[in-house]
């Protein structure tokens, strides 16, 4: 009898404590922003999975930014992306050509006459970089700095010129696209995974920096997108490169910007694609913030689960090295 009036106490006790948690984590996480009065700005806007986010930023009533090098493929991609607008009274898409990584008062020039032209911007995506995928000997020497500059500084003098702005108003979104391979290494991706990894680091750091002022970062991890970039890396890729990226699929660009946008309304950190996706976020975690309860218990109950079962993926790539490697061997040997 005593017992189970022990046991009733322990177990309510449990019980509110796991409620006041989720209540916590409830109202600590930040508030859903809505696009209906949002201006979003998107870097790399012209193509891939920066005109996807923006179709899809539109089709929820955002106006709407884009920031792209080229002047043709801007005029196209606004053009392009009309259809998408929901309200023609109240909705406005602005191309601004510009090379965000390039020289830095160039680019607070153009998110000043951004926002000028549609107020504020409340989310940036900086989706604007640069792929390569070749061996380490095989890379260009001077690759390794354009890579870095397009993918890393690409987003870190946007990143600078909006947060003034977002700060004085106590709000706002950063989105940073990484890749998967910034979250583990993968042949052929020296220069590429590097700024990639970097990407990461800046997300998560800059997020410990700005939490005060209400703004939230994103980070996302595309797999394999089927965007002209990766059609153009393409043609040159190692053997290897494609073998192993391959085990993720290949996904497509609207795919990401649905998880993106929805990432960056909830203001959630790890943005990932799919099931390899999930595993690949919660090993790769770190220290890295957490959205919610929710993801909080599954990284932390999962994540020697998700270790194990990465050791099947690495075997995997390595077999696939290795076979390259033999057949190219036997090739010159010929
Ligand atoms: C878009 O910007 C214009 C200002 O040019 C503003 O009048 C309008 O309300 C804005 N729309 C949204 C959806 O924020």
């Amino acid at each position: 009898m005593e017992i189970t009036i022990f046991q009733c106490i322990i177990v309510t006790i449990i019980a509110l404590i796991v409620i006041s948690l989720l209540w916590l984590s409830f109202s600590v996480k930040p508030k859903l922003m809505e696009l209906k009065q949002a201006h979003v700005v998107i870097t790399g806007g012209s193509s891939g999975i920066g005109k996807a986010v923006a179709a899809e930023v539109l089709k929820q009533g955002a106006n709407v930014t884009i920031l792209a090098r080229n002047q043709a493929r801007l005029q196209k991609a606004r053009e392009e992306l009309q259809q998408y607008i929901k309200d023609k009274d109240n909705q406005k898409i602005l191309g601004i050509s510009v090379d965000v990584s390039h020289e830095y008062t160039a680019v607070e020039d153009a998110i000043k006459k951004s926002t000028q032209e549609l107020g504020p911007c409340d989310i940036l995506v900086n989706s604007a970089g640069m792929s390569r995928a070749v061996s380490f000997e095989d890379t260009d020497i001077n690759d390794f700095k354009r890579v870095m500059d397009a993918n890393f500084i690409g987003s870190v003098y946007p990143t600078r010129a909006v947060l003034p702005y977002m700060k004085e108003r106590r709000r706002g979104r950063i989105v940073f696209v990484s890749s998967q391979a910034g979250q583990l290494g993968v042949y052929g991706y020296t220069a590429y995974g590097s700024s990639k990894f970097a990407v990461r680091g800046l997300a998560e750091t800059l997020q410990m920096e700005v939490k005060p002022y209400n703004i939230y970062i994103t980070v996302n991890f595309p797999p394999d997108t089927d965007t002209p970039m990766l059609t153009e890396d393409k043609l040159n890729m190692p053997r290897e490169t494609i073998l192993v990226s391959e085990t993720s699929g290949l996904h497509q660009p609207d795919e990401i910007a649905k998880i993106i946008v929805n990432d960056a309304k909830r203001g959630r950190f790890q943005s990932y694609v799919g099931l390899d996706g999930f595993v690949l976020a919660t090993v790769a975690s770190g220290m890295s913030p957490v959205a919610s309860l929710m993801d909080a218990v599954l990284q932390v109950s999962l994540m020697s689960l998700m270790k194990a079962i990465s050791f099947i993926f690495i075997a995997n790539f390595n077999s696939i090295v290795m076979k390259c490697y033999k057949e190219r061997e036997s090739q010159k040997q010929k």
